[in-house]
């Protein structure tokens, strides 16, 4: 048991990327609130992690980029089959700042930045048609110059209060180890039963 759960997070992230039968290690489910409480979740792509905490972009207008802002909470759970690992991670939730924002779109491909430009995500919408012309009219608009991030486009740090790792057991005797940061911002970590 290590006393660091993001050096043991990135032990098994690493193991996890080098696993031939993971398509994706840094596919995770995020999960959300409203203000009310009501829960959501979907899948995201992590987009960085370190000893401040977990990245992932969206669109800050969409459902997930609302609930994030008005919680300011959220939970990352991983689930990577092939290794019989699960990592939950919950916390609050920090907006990154521009320059982080602009470095990560910029490193996005062409299509996609202009996709980004012509998704109203979690919006309804009328008919693929209506998208599919957006893309045309904002590819038309960046013809000439650089494909800048919109201003509603950036990303969000969860800041790590909690994370469990758990092992697949023999007769349903998993392993669950919980990190809890304690308030002095060290991590103290103990057993869970299965
Ligand atoms: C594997 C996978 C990765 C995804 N990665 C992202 C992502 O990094 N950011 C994002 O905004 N949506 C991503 N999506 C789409 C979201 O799951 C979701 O459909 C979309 O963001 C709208 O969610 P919302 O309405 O709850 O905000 C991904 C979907 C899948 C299946």
């Amino acid at each position: 048991m290590t006393e660091d759960p993001i050096e043991l997070f990135g032990q098994w992230y690493r193991e996890a990327e080098q696993c031939k039968k993971i398509a994706d290690a840094s596919a995770v489910n995020l999960a959300t609130a409203s203000p009310s409480g009501a829960p959501s979740s979907r899948m995201v792509l992590l987009k960085g992690f370190d000893q401040d905490g977990f990245v992932i972009f969206t669109n800050l207008k969409s459902r997930k980029g609302k609930e994030l802002e008005q919680t300011s909470q959220a939970a990352l759970c991983f689930y990577w089959a092939p290794l019989a690992r699960q990592v939950r991670i919950e916390g609050s939730v920090v907006p990154v700042n521009d320059e982080e924002a602009d470095q990560y779109f910029g490193s996005r491909p062409l299509k996609s930045r202009i996709g980004a430009w012509a998704s109203r995500q979690s919006e309804p919408l009328e008919s693929r048609t209506t998208l599919l012309k957006q893309v045309v009219i904002q590819t038309a608009r960046f013809a000439q110059g650089e494909v800048g991030r919109p201003a509603f486009w950036s990303g969000f740090r969860i800041v790590p209060d909690r994370m469990e790792y758990w092992t697949n057991g023999e007769y349903r005797l998993h392993d669950r180890i919980l990190y809890t940061r304690d308030m002095d911002g060290r991590w103290q970590h103990g057993l869970l039963y299965p």
